[in-house]
């Protein structure tokens, strides 16, 4: 079987990977010259454990190419995926224009029966888009080559997205006639040998399906974190609160832990086009408008928490930053709560020296020297008026206390992930801050 992978990002590199390590050949093209280039010489262009791996064999394999050029691989493909960015436009509607850019290029070379399959994140109603636009264009050639859509959303997290992809929980795909569905159940058919189901159902419904799993997960988020935030005034533990709630199997105890807010490139964007996506259609989704404006506020929990110990002067202050991806095990730094509070000490004269094993190299690209770029974890507390630690990477749980007692100039941590016992931090005479911790 032969495929085409557009967008070659987090989800179409790891896509077209899986796809290719399964045994089809997979063309993976991006209109990123300079990705594809790397992408040819083995470099990958973003962190994701094991893909390296897997891009590197099922290369040397020929069973994965990377072009710029989407007509390259056309001859004899039998599904196209759409793996592009969706980000969001101005009003907080997902931007489908790279989207229908590529469903223009689809009807100007196809030459044969195909799938075209949105793994995007893309709204009710698109995939019927890129439909009329990729007949439009077989209209203009006078083809009457036929094709037929899917929808088939991405679950994979950033972090684990080969674990995810290669053993999902469920794939949820969107179609509406049975032949695609064959189609699309013999692509999938390696990745479900764990008995986890293929849902097939209708295409708006898989459409909804995406946005309403990121919804619920970001719900639970802001959730705990508003609970936390009231353990914080009334003198509660969440931790304690957490474990009673999460024992009830009727919720359970996943996504429940409180933070610093969500970021990322899927929960803030996908929240905020659900809304939008609702409120066009004249029915406003209030929980998820709460949802995301208690996420605005938690982003600035550890600022407060910091303004109020500082008594607002941050004058000559220099903070020690853990963490700076949006969460640990990747480089991505779209919409990390780790921006939100460099903004806030920034504007308040604080200076940063900030240590990420990963996302330096992207922070750098944002901000420049901005802020102070750290060698390691020790290096990026030497000296600094407070510790904060925004992204829980497993090298942070254990830190050399007494090592950071001897360099630290202020004994103070501000953990906004909860990954501290604060008895054992306070024995070492430090002041710890955590979230909804007393
Ligand atoms: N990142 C995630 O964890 C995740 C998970 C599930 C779903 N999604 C969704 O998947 C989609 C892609 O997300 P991503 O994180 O991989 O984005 P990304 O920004 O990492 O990658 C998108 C790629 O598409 C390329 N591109 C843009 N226009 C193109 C065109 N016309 N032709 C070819 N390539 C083009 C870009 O150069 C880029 O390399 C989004 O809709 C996102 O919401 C993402």
């Amino acid at each position: 079987m032969k495929i085409i992978v557009v967008g070659s990002g987090y989800v179409g590199l790891v896509t077209g990977a899986c796809f290719a390590e399964s045994g089809v050949n997979v063309v993976c093209v991006d209109v990123d010259a300079k990705k594809i280039q790397n992408l040819q010489n083995g470099v990958i262009p973003i962190y994701e454990p094991g893909l390296e791996e897997l891009v590197v064999r099922n290369y040397e394999k020929k069973r994965l190419f990377f072009t710029t050029d989407i007509s390259d691989g056309i001859e004899g493909v039998e599904v196209i995926f759409i793996a592009v960015g969706t980000p969001p436009g101005e009003d907080g509607s997902a931007d489908m224009k790279h989207v229908l850019n590529v469903a223009k290029q689809i009807g100007q070379i196809i030459t044969n029966h195909v799938v075209v399959v949105t793994k995007s994140t893309v709204p009710v109603g698109t995939s019927e888009k890129i439909r009329n636009t990729i007949q439009e264009e077989l209209n203009k050639r006078k083809s009457n080559i036929k094709f037929d859509m899917a929808s088939n959303p991405e679950f994979l997290k950033e972090g684990a997205a080969i674990e995810d992809f290669q053993k999902p929980e469920r794939i949820v795909i969107g179609i509406d006639n049975e032949k695609t569905g064959e189609i699309m159940k013999r692509l999938y058919m390696p990745f479900v040998l764990n008995n986890h189901p293929i849902l097939f159902m209708d295409i708006a419904s898989a459409e909804i399906t995406k946005y309403a799993a990121n919804a619920m997960l970001a719900t639970r988020i802001s959730f705990i974190n508003e609970i936390a935030n009231l353990c914080d005034i009334l003198g509660a533990d969440i931790n304690n609160v957490r474990k009673g709630i999460g024992s009830d199997s009727r919720i359970g105890s996943k996504f429940l832990y409180p933070g610093i807010g969500y970021g990322g490139s899927c929960f803030p964007k996908d929240v905020k086009a659900l809304i939008k996506t609702a409120h066009d259609n004249g029915y406003e989704l209030n929980v998820a408008k709460a949802v995301e404006q208690t996420n605005e506020n938690q982003k600035n929990i550890i600022f407060n928490k910091m303004s109020e110990f500082f008594e607002n002067n941050f004058k000559n202050k220099v903070i020690g930053m853990w963490g700076l991806s949006f969460k640990p095990k990747t480089d991505d730094i779209r919409e990390a709560s780790s921006l939100v509070l460099i903004e806030k000490l920034l504007l308040s004269g604080a200076k940063i020296k900030a240590y990420d094993p990963e996302a330096m190299q992207e922070t750098k690209k944002l901000l420049g020297n901005k802020i102070e770029y750290a060698v390691d974890l020790y290096d990026a507390v030497n000296g600094v008026d407070a510790m904060a630690l925004v992204t829980e990477w497993s090298e942070f749980h254990f830190p050399d206390l007494d090592l950071m007692s001897k360099i630290m100039k202020g004994k103070v941590i501000f953990d906004g992930r909860n990954i501290y016992d604060p008895v054992e931090i306070r024995k070492q005479g430090f002041v710890y801050f955590g979230i909804g911790r007393r």
